[in-house]
């Protein structure tokens, strides 16, 4: 009862952060991202009689091999509550081992969440043969997201994806807009800290409820204000939407920085504040708008870290992170075109 699974990490144009049901990881309103090719995680699971415990391990460029515990907090107790929801699922009563191995910085702002619990809950439901959950798309998005995470449910589509909060809000499943060979968009990620974040995004997801901001956020993201070429009025998840099906860079870099900033709006008014970016983080805004007024396609976004994301185009990626590794404040940089979903893999780690 062994499987393994990669998956990718993801940036979101518009922003998962709040929820409207903290149970069943319900999003605010729909969000949107594209995955990230050169970010990986893979995940094997096995269970066997031979286990007496549960063990997780999380191996990855700014970790020395993370054993996790369930008294962590963050995500680690959703993996382990998530073993144990579907072992029950599948009738099944072994203990299992867990190890992950990601290509890319831990808790940094990279979304290393959602590709590490994308990969986990495709390789638990194969192991455990749940393979009906594994085969429909949108069921699979639902497992994923249940592990604690709407960010990695995108994941799970190929290349640009949504994931549709319902109008009712009872559900949340995602679905591809395109796929990665639609538009020739990279991200060069500019790290500039590799430290683990202090504040957790299951914390910050709670405390958005204390921001006064919050219900301005969630006003913005359901009206619907934004005027597509076609004279339709549309809510941001959908004009994000329409600018990647119809390749507009400037619609979509206006919205994304938009709802970035918005985003960490939210972040700062909380009680306590949770503050993600830094002094570099800070001075690669200002980098950007000046790139942008000389010429070059580019947009920055930011997910919970203080690592930027500078969105260009391809033709354009070796001139920008020419700049970027030449910029005082950048330790490295990672170019990511847009990638596959989830994947089965047949080499174990193992
Ligand atoms: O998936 P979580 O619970 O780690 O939340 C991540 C949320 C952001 O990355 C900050 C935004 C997003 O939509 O990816």
């Amino acid at each position: 009862m062994k499987a393994t699974a990669i998956a990718p990490a993801n940036i979101a144009f518009i922003k998962y952060w709040g929820r409207s049901n903290h149970e069943k990881f319900l999003p605010l309103s729909t969000t949107n991202s594209m995955n990230l090719a050169s970010c990986t995680a893979k995940t094997t699971v096995e269970f066997a009689t031979n286990y007496e415990h549960d063990e997780i391990v999380i191996i990855a460029p700014n970790t020395k091999g993370e054993i996790l515990q369930p008294q962590d907090g963050d995500k680690s107790a959703e993996l382990f509550k998530t073993l144990e929801r579907l072992r029950q699922l599948a009738g099944v009563e072994y203990k299992a081992r867990v190890r992950s191995e990601l290509n890319f910085p831990f808790k940094a702002g990279i979304a290393s969440s959602a590709a590490g619990m994308a990969a986990f809950a495709t390789a638990v439901l194969t192991a455990l043969d749940k393979r009906e959950l594994v085969a429909d798309l949108k069921e699979l998005s639902r497992q994923v997201r249940l592990v604690g995470s709407v960010s990695a449910a995108r994941s799970v589509a190929d290349g640009f994806t949504e994931a549709i909060l319902t109008a009712d809000q009872t559900d949340c499943y995602v679905e591809q807009i395109a796929g990665p060979d639609h538009w020739d968009l990279v991200d060069v990620v500019a790290v500039v800290g590799e430290q683990q974040k202090k504040t957790s995004t299951s914390q910050g997801h709670l405390l958005a409820e204390t921001s006064p901001f919050l219900p301005a956020r969630i006003e913005y993201l359901q009206a619907e204000t934004i005027k597509l070429a076609s004279d339709r009025l549309v809510n941001r998840a959908e004009a994000v939407k329409q600018s990647i099906l119809n390749k507009d860079f400037d619609m979509l870099a206006s919205l994304s920085e938009t709802d970035a900033l918005n985003m960490h709006s939210v972040m700062i008014t909380s009680t306590p504040p949770v503050f993600y970016l830094s002094p570099g983080s800070v001075k690669l805004i200002e980098l950007v708008w000046n790139l942008r007024q000389q010429g070059l396609p580019v947009f920055f976004t930011f997910d919970a870290g203080p690592n930027a994301h500078l969105i260009t185009l391809k033709k354009h990626a070796a001139e920008l992170e020419k700049i970027l590794q030449a910029t005082e404040f950048v330790q490295y940089t990672i170019s990511n075109e847009a990638g596959v979903g989830v994947r089965l893999v047949s080499e174990h780690l193992f």
